[in-house]
């Protein structure tokens, strides 16, 4: 049993779609989030300066003494998971082998789309966890990096996110994929949009439900879970102005969040 908090980071809102199920399926933990809005997106730049990042989302969360961290960001998993598992000295999980798992459940015709972040596509990670698991599958992958800034900005379902997002998955359709993982934690957040576009023959991977039943299993695995059964708390930081984390955060989640997000000057860790 272990009653410190879960800490789980992205570069801003995208993360949420984690934590969202998270406190679904394990509404006795605590959950400190988060989201690197100062410096977002993470999609689109170095290693050298994903790495520098993301060790210091984690040395913040560590600062509330988590018991595991959750890299809720494909970009991160994608990137840097290794890096992060030798340098930090408890359990780090990333997003990339859930929704492997989950998309592989989903194809019939061996075909899977993955659309995610620059920085994913280039690391190729997504199509090597799917064909260490699955050589025979085919994986056709997509960078769609103003999906990004298009969620941070509040534009879920508008017609400007419905005309970039037909511009991104024609190519998705034309390669006959039957299942697409969102492989950025921003993307199911476009769910509709996306949905939308690609109609009923593709199925969508949203790997929060996966990631909570992955951390819901390495809790018991490691005797580490809480013992209270609901009442969890969550605590929500960023690096710059809390407001528009406030409205669009409290909007997705569908609970206020007003009071509950503090600035943090990330330079610090
Ligand atoms: N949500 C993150 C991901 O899953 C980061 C997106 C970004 O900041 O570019 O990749």
């Amino acid at each position: 049993m272990d009653n410190r908090p879960i800490g789980v980071f992205d570069s801003g809102l995208g993360g949420l779609t984690v934590v969202k199920k998270l406190r679904e399926m394990l509404p006795g933990e605590d959950i400190v989030y988060f989201g690197d809005t100062q410096r977002v997106p993470y999609g689109g730049r170095s290693k050298q300066t994903l790495l520098k990042y993301v060790t210091q989302d984690i040395r913040f969360l560590l600062s509330h003494d988590v018991k595991m961290i959750v890299a809720a960001c494909g970009t991160a998993s994608a990137v840097a998971l290794p890096h992060l598992t030798d340098t930090f000295d408890l359990p780090v999980l990333g997003v990339l082998e859930e929704a492997a798992k989950s998309a592989l459940s989903k194809t019939k015709c061996g075909k899977i789309g993955v659309i995610a972040t620059s920085a994913t596509v280039k690391s190729d990670a997504y199509k090597n966890v799917i064909q260490s698991i699955s050589p025979e599958t085919q994986v056709y992958s997509k960078a769609c990096p103003l999906f990004v800034p298009l969620v941070e900005n509040g534009h879920l379902d508008s017609e400007v996110a419905h005309l970039v997002a037909e511009e991104y998955l024609e190519d998705v359709q034309d390669s006959g994929a039957d299942a697409l993982i969102m492989g950025c934690t921003h993307y199911p957040l476009l769910r509709n949009t996306i949905a939308d576009v690609l109609g009923d023959g593709v199925s969508l991977i949203d790997v929060g439900e996966a990631m909570a039943k992955r951390v819901k299993g390495l809790l018991s695995e490691m005797d580490i879970a809480s013992d209270k059964q609901t009442g969890g708390s969550c605590r929500y930081f960023v690096s710059d102005e809390v407001d528009n984390f406030e409205a669009l955060g409290g909007l997705f989640l569908q609970s206020k969040i007003e009071g509950m997000v503090s600035k943090i000057d990330i330079d610090k860790y």
